[in-house]
């Protein structure tokens, strides 16, 4: 039997999981809001939302590294069977997502036409390289892809939101009605 005290995330599994996620937020409000804000703020809100994706991308490599070499502490032995499925197969949609929809951002600004005269640079410090590939096609495909791979992130997105209200329902459920400490698993402190 796990005991329930010790069922916790490594510290830097925990730091990977809530960066991440507050960058997403972060990145989701930046495109949401982009016909909101004034003109001019709308090219740094969306060159501040390339650069929060890469480095979620970068955060998301990291975190499936470390966990290869650290297992998640196993889930209380009494969760139904289901429960343990749909745990692991949740899980996995939203490690999938989280390079996915980094991975299509960078592929759609790759097809971006006036990429060559925007050059993408990392937080205003460091230059980005577009994916070769896709920067160099001839303008109608490029285009073609651009349309695309728009269509691949924002779709992306849509299944993401619809996985984290699941991933939030679910802890939520064993957290308040089956009474399981379950958001401590990922929290840092002690606890009983
Ligand atoms: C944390 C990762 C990311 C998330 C959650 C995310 C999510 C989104 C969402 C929801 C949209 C709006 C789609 C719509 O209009 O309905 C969007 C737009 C966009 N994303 Fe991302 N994205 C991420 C990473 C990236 C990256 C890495 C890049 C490029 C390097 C990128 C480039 C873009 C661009 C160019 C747009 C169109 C913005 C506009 O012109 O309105 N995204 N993204």
């Amino acid at each position: 039997m796990t005991s329930r005290s010790t069922a916790r995330y490594t510290g830097m599994a925990m730091v990977l999981h809530w960066a991440i996620a507050i960058l997403i937020a972060i990145n989701l409000i930046l495109v949401w809001f982009a016909d909101k804000w004034p003109q001019d703020w709308v090219r740094p809100a969306i060159d501040t939302h390339k650069s929060i994706g890469i480095t979620v991308l970068g955060l998301a490599i990291m975190r499936l590294l470390w966990r290869a070499t650290h297992p998640a502490p196993p889930l209380p032995d009494d969760y139904p069977r289901w429960e343990r499925k749909a745990a692991h197969a949740a899980h996995i949609a939203l490690y999938v997502l989280i390079f996915a929809i980094p991975l299509s951002g960078w592929l759609h600004d790759s097809a971006w036409k006036d990429g060559p005269t925007h050059p993408m640079k990392l937080f205003w410090l460091a230059p980005w390289p577009r994916i070769p590939q896709i920067a160099h096609l001839p303008a109608v495909p490029k285009e073609h892809f651009h349309d695309l791979l728009f269509a691949v992130h924002k779709a992306l997105a849509y299944v993401l939101y619809a996985l984290f209200g699941l991933h939030v329902a679910a802890a939520l459920k064993h957290q308040w009605i089956d009474r399981e400490p379950e958001l401590q698993r990922m929290l840092p402190g002690k606890h009983p």
